[in-house]
């Protein structure tokens, strides 16, 4: 890997930006014979966003700036630089490419930011190169490199099943409001997995389905409802992990919320809110009972991994 990118000539910068996401429903079924679970999950892409600035450099290489920056490794295990390999090996073309992380999303925090950088960097290195995939082949990419990978491209709120990478668009009105509340120690998406083995184990279903109450509120936009369906089958094993998460939900839901849920295996917890001034109210609420070290306020559904300027040499860039 390089280390100092060269400075980007005119047309040779590209920006994207992609969401990270919630999961409003999350059922996990039993371990499967290659160690992954099969899932039956609703995802929502939130305004907590990835920004990745590709330029054109000798190498592969990669700086990070943003929220909890210090915390994302910048070797190749850092999963922006494993997209950019594999999109090059897979057509063909010379990974020469800078990335630059802005952070917008919780490290390892249950909110699948790594995935957002990896969903961005192939659709910037796509257009960077000129490699001219079509949505699906960046899919099958995008599943190879995680299970979360695929849904960071599509955004919006969608199903996810199989490991969570076969995606379909799910039928949603309304905008939903969310106070999140974030932990600086972030949880193992593994380690989580392994408390559900522990905890629940042959006991989780084949195939786990999805709650019909769910999915009518969303149809509806009925926060309300929704807030009352939400769920998540590995808050538990979380929870096992990290028993100071109990308290956060609590203080989220005494401060009103419609719902509360820990976020994917967490530890973030997500609250949905009546609007954006009870957000607020619920995040300042988990800030001053010291149950969460940081808080955001997020709305969703908003898009997919999508590019959102070209350095056409100008102040705009
Ligand atoms: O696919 P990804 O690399 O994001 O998954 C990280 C880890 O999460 C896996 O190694 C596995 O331990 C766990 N996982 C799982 N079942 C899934 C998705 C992830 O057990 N459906």
């Amino acid at each position: 890997m390089s280390s100092s990118p060269r400075v980007a000539e005119p047309g040779t910068g590209v920006r994207v930006r992609a969401p990270g996401k919630l999961n409003l429903a999350l059922g996990v079924g039993r371990r499967q014979i290659d160690g992954y679970h099969p899932l039956a999950t609703v995802f929502q892409a939130v305004s907590a966003y990835e920004d990745v600035t590709a330029t054109r450099a000798e190498g592969v290489s990669v700086t990070v700036s943003g929220l909890q920056a210090d915390l994302v490794p910048t070797g190749e295990d850092n999963l922006a630089v494993r997209a950019a390999l594999l999109l090059a090996e897979a057509t063909g073309a010379e990974p020469d490419v800078h990335l630059h992380l802005h952070k917008g999303v919780p490290v390892a925090g249950g909110m699948a930011g790594g995935s957002a950088d990896a969903a961005a960097t192939l659709v910037a290195c796509d257009a960077l190169w000129g490699t001219g995939l079509d949505r699906d082949q960046m899919a099958e990419l995008a599943a190879l490199l995680g299970s979360d990978v695929p849904f960071a491209l599509h955004g919006h709120t969608a199903v996810g099943r199989g490991r969570g990478h076969l995606i379909s668009p799910a039928m949603t009105r309304g905008e939903y409001h969310w106070a999140l509340g974030l932990r600086h120690s972030g949880l193992s998406t593994p380690a989580v997995y392994a408390a559900f083995d522990a905890l629940i184990g042959d006991a989780a279903p084949d195939e786990p389905r999805l709650d019909a109450e769910l999915m009518r509120a969303l149809r509806a936009g009925d926060a309300v409802a929704l807030g009352a369906a939400l769920t998540n089958d590995l808050q538990p094993a979380a929870l096992e992990l990290a028993p100071e998460l109990a308290e956060t939900l609590a203080v989220a839901q005494d401060a009103g919320a419609l719902g509360v849920l820990v976020s994917g295996s967490g530890p973030t917890v997500a609250a949905l809110a009546a609007g954006g001034s009870r957000a607020l109210a619920i995040g300042s609420a988990m800030l001053a009972a010291g149950v969460a070290d940081e808080v955001l306020h997020v709305v969703g559904p908003v898009p997919g991994a999508r590019v959102t300027a070209i350095d056409q040499g100008d102040d705009a860039w």
